[in-house]
């Protein structure tokens, strides 16, 4: 299904697409698309080419490790994404590697690297659903995150269900018109809270 941006001024067809579903459709997704995504999102910028970002994944069909992932996404979490074809747990390198003083972008290169992939996906019609509510403790014990390293989202990956299969309150949430605070309360220019004339 789509849920197309109902955007203000045009955008490109792969950011207007994006959107984050609740309903998942099991269809595993194809091997050579979880390869594409995780080169994009190899391909992005970071501060002095650090590229803090490291990926813990687990496909559907390796049920071992797709529980052990599953089981480190707070509970409201895990009660839809336990229905995506992947699960991904995006983890940080907090300190340069240069001169192992902390990295304050690693959290911003983290989010970019995740709007990388998650374009990548959306061309490919795939949908990503990123979570703060995610167990970093657990995935450091599960999976054996060292020191110097921190989990800060998961992905949640797949094909989004056609609505009409989901339960009432996920066709409702899926279904739901997407919203978004005006540019002119966004974008400012002079003093803070004065809307720049360009988006006036
Ligand atoms: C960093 C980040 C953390 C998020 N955490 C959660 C989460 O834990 N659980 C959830 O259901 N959605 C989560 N979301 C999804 C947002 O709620 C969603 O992106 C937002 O409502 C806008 O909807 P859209 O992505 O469909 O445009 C998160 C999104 C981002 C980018």
């Amino acid at each position: 299904m789509s849920k197309r941006a109902n955007f203000a001024h045009p955008i490109l067809d792969v950011i207007a697409d994006r959107w984050s579903p609740y309903g998942y459709d099991p269809r595993p997704v194809p091997t050579t698309d979880l390869k594409s995504l995780f080169e994009a999102a190899r391909w992005s910028a970071s501060a002095f080419n650090e590229q803090p970002w490291r990926y813990l994944v687990a496909t559907c069909d390796d049920e071992k490790n797709f529980s052990a992932l599953l089981s480190c996404l707070v509970d409201a979490n895990q009660g839809w994404a336990q229905h995506a074809s992947a699960l991904v747990m995006t983890v940080a390198s907090l300190n340069y590697d240069l001169n192992g003083e902390p990295n304050g972008t690693a959290l911003h290169d983290i989010g970019l690297a995740a709007a990388t992939l998650t374009t990548e996906a959306t061309s490919r019609g795939l949908m990503v659903h990123q979570m703060a509510g995610i167990l970093p403790d657990q995935a450091r014990e599960l999976f054996g995150i060292p020191v110097g390293f921190e989990a800060v989202t998961a992905l949640a990956i797949g094909f989004a269900a056609d609505p009409t299969t989901l339960p009432d309150e996920l066709r409702e949430t899926d279904t739901a018109p997407r919203q978004r605070r005006p540019l002119a309360e966004t974008v400012f220019t002079g003093a803070w809270g004065q809307a720049a004339d360009l988006v006036r």
